[in-house]
């Protein structure tokens, strides 16, 4: 195993094809210092890679998924140094896997915190948690899809009063928002969260990213480039082993054996 610093790492579900990833900061509410940040890219860059690895799970503590940018690290920066230094750039790695990824969130997911979780595929919460983007108490704006990402999860209006209040939003309205897609009793988040990589792992890994990529092309273009995208794709799932395995089961009425080629 990894000696971490500022998470933790394990493999679960029957097959131990989740990998879980928790944000082991307690002292400062998981808040995302320069150190928390490599160490989660680096241990999803090693998940991303381990073909035993069907989906992941991120998760924090039952107080803070995570309590935002580390406000206490990031003060003293300048302005050129954020120009110079592409400040937050780093923190991409998260938006860059292919792999599924769900946010199981209890507690605190503030600022960076919420910025995190949405760059997850599935946010799942626990009854008392608590999202916001707070940045702009602190004389700043959000700088990692806060702005951005939000209005896309939750539309303008919610993503306005969010952002320009800094008030924070429960998990019942986050969910009614659209910005969270499940709420569980705290002690069950995890669990529910993993259950529902495990059904993915279910599927052939092969097909899974591609159709994460077509949901996500959804965010990034136009209707008619996005369908050409999502039609290709779609044909090009016929060229798969899988495609034809997927077919033949239900066609012989057995469970699919996928080999992710
Ligand atoms: N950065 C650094 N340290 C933080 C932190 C953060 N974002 N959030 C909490 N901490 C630290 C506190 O300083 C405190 O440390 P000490 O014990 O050494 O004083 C410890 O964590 C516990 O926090 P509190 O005592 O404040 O705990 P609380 O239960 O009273 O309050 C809270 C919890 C409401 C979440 C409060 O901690 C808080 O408001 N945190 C800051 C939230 C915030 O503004 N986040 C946005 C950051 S900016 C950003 O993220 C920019 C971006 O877009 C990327």
């Amino acid at each position: 195993a990894n000696n971490w610093e500022y998470i933790k790492t394990e493999v679960a579900g029957e097959k131990k094809n989740v990998a879980v990833i928790t944000l082991n900061r307690p002292k400062a509410l998981n808040a995302l210092c320069n150190g928390l940040m490599k160490e989660l890219s680096t241990a999803l860059q090693g998940f991303g890679k381990d073909s035993s690895i069907a989906a992941i799970v991120l998760t924090g503590s039952e107080k803070a998924f995570a309590a935002g940018a580390d406000i206490k690290e990031m003060a003293p920066n300048t302005y050129s140094q954020c120009i110079q230094g592409n400040f937050l750039n780093d923190w991409t790695e998260v938006a860059r896997t292919q792999k599924p990824i769900i946010a199981a969130v209890n507690g605190y997911a503030l600022g960076g915190g919420n910025e995190l979780a949405m760059m997850c595929d599935i946010i799942y919460a626990g009854e008392k948690a608590k999202f916001g983007q707070p940045e702009i108490a602190l004389g700043t704006i959000p700088g990692a899809g806060g702005t951005q990402r939000l209005a896309r999860a939750v539309g303008k209006s919610n993503a306005m009063e969010i952002c320009l209040t800094g008030n924070m939003v429960g998990a019942q309205q986050a969910q009614q928002m659209g910005l969270v897609s499940k709420v569980f009793p705290p002690d069950q988040l995890l669990a529910e969260a993993i259950k529902t990589a495990e059904k993915i792992g279910t599927h052939s890994n092969l097909i899974i990213q591609l159709c994460k990529e077509a949901v996500n092309t959804a965010y990034e273009t136009t209707l008619q480039e996005g369908l050409k995208f999502e039609r290709r794709t779609f044909h090009a799932t016929f060229s798969t082993a899988d495609r034809k395995e997927g077919m033949q089961a239900f066609v012989e009425k057995r469970p699919a054996q996928f080999k992710n080629e």
